[in-house]
């Protein structure tokens, strides 16, 4: 896909204080700690502070990623955040990101799709720089807990809040991003969705009080679409990249349920020790997950330079999409 080669030079994550754990969900809902490990794989998640909006959990992102990559916010020149839950409908959330960011002029928009939406950033933001934007902050953020029903005992205990940032810009050839592979089936969108508050249902007292500003998601329909497509996914991006699985030292999944992962893992062919999983720490933060797992694998000191690593997730929309890159550590300049 690139002409030019653009890689990832730094990431950054910010997770909430607060813990919400199962025992926690135990005195909320009827279900047990037991149910949700077993069948979900997770332990605990964070929950955003009350007056923290989707922007203050990225801007802390953010700060760490454009550190990390050696630069300071005014080298931003091109800002994509993916979310489902914006601060507000409008502006975007990334303008928002922009301006507590001090960074003038640099255009700035949100994508949504779903938990596929930072893979998708990721994609987009590469072709964006190679066209015209040396750095690109990519950010994935979602505060979950503000849409989610703490008395829906089918969704409450899957949800957690995060965010995760990337900045892509150039690195030395046969290195970044070399492949990505974006679906989507909107057919699927009614299986995860948020009802009211938009143009089709605007917020009223009815959709209010019929709890329409819910998430509401058929679990298990999406568990199967889920299982179906991690590997096609995966697979196609692979095969765009001319790699083989064993070729990938790192898949970096969505995080929404160990089982899926499992399955993807088991369909690839892979060994599980090989897919980075942390949903037992955060569960699903949809738009942030992969954002935030591929930062602390990069912390981890377990991704070396020049290894291939592949992203992949599915979401809301319904959506999925994988990126197949070749990791390029700061201050390498050959493999
Ligand atoms: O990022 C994309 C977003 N979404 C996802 O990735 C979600 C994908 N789906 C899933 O992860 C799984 O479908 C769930 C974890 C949501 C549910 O697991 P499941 O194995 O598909 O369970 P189920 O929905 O088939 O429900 C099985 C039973 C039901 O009881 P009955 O009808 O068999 O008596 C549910 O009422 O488990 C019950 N149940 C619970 N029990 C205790 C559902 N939620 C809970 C709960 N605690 N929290």
């Amino acid at each position: 896909m690139p002409k030019k080669a653009i890689g990832i030079l730094g990431t950054g994550a910010y997770a909430p204080e607060r813990i919400l754990t199962n025992k926690d969900l135990e005195q909320m809902v009827e279900t047990s700690d037991e149910w949700i490990v077993s069948r979900t794989g997770i332990k605990e998640r964070r929950i955003a502070a009350q007056g923290d909006a989707a922007s203050d959990l990225a801007v802390r992102a953010a700060e760490r990623a454009i550190s990390r990559a050696g630069l300071t916010p005014s080298q931003i020149e091109l800002i994509i955040c993916a979310t489902v839950t914006p601060d507000m409908m409008f502006p975007s959330t990334a303008c928002l990101i922009q301006a507590k960011l001090g960074i003038k002029n640099a255009p700035a928009f949100d994508l949504s799709a779903g938990c596929s939406g930072f893979t998708y950033a990721l994609a987009v933001g590469a072709q964006l720089a190679q066209e015209a934007y040396r750095y690109v902050l990519v950010v994935g953020v979602d505060v979950l807990s503000k849409i989610t029903d703490y008395t829906d005992r089918s969704t409450c205990v899957l949800f957690g809040d995060g965010a995760g940032a990337a900045v892509l810009g150039p690195v030395p050839e046969g290195y970044g991003i070399l492949a990505a592979e974006l679906g989507a089936d909107g057919g699927g969108g009614d299986l995860l969705k948020l009802p009211a508050g938009g143009s089709l249902k605007p917020a009223s007292v009815d959709s209010v009080g019929q709890g329409e500003h819910f998430i509401k998601m058929a679990g298990n329909e999406v568990f199967k679409f889920a299982v179906r497509i991690m590997d096609r996914a995966a697979g196609a991006v692979l095969e765009k990249a001319q790699l083989a699985p064993d070729d990938v030292a790192w898949f970096v999944p969505h995080q929404a349920n160990v089982r899926i992962i499992q399955a993807a893992a088991a369909r690839l062919e892979v060994p599980l020790e090989r897919f980075f999983v942390n949903v037992d720490r955060y569960g699903n933060t949809s738009a942030a997950s992969i954002a935030i797992a591929l930062d602390e694998l990069a912390r981890s000191g377990e991704l070396h330079h020049g290894q291939n690593v592949v992203t992949v997730g599915f979401g809301a929309g319904l959506t999925w999409a994988a990126v197949a890159l070749r990791w390029w550590e700061r201050g390498e300049t050959h493999g």
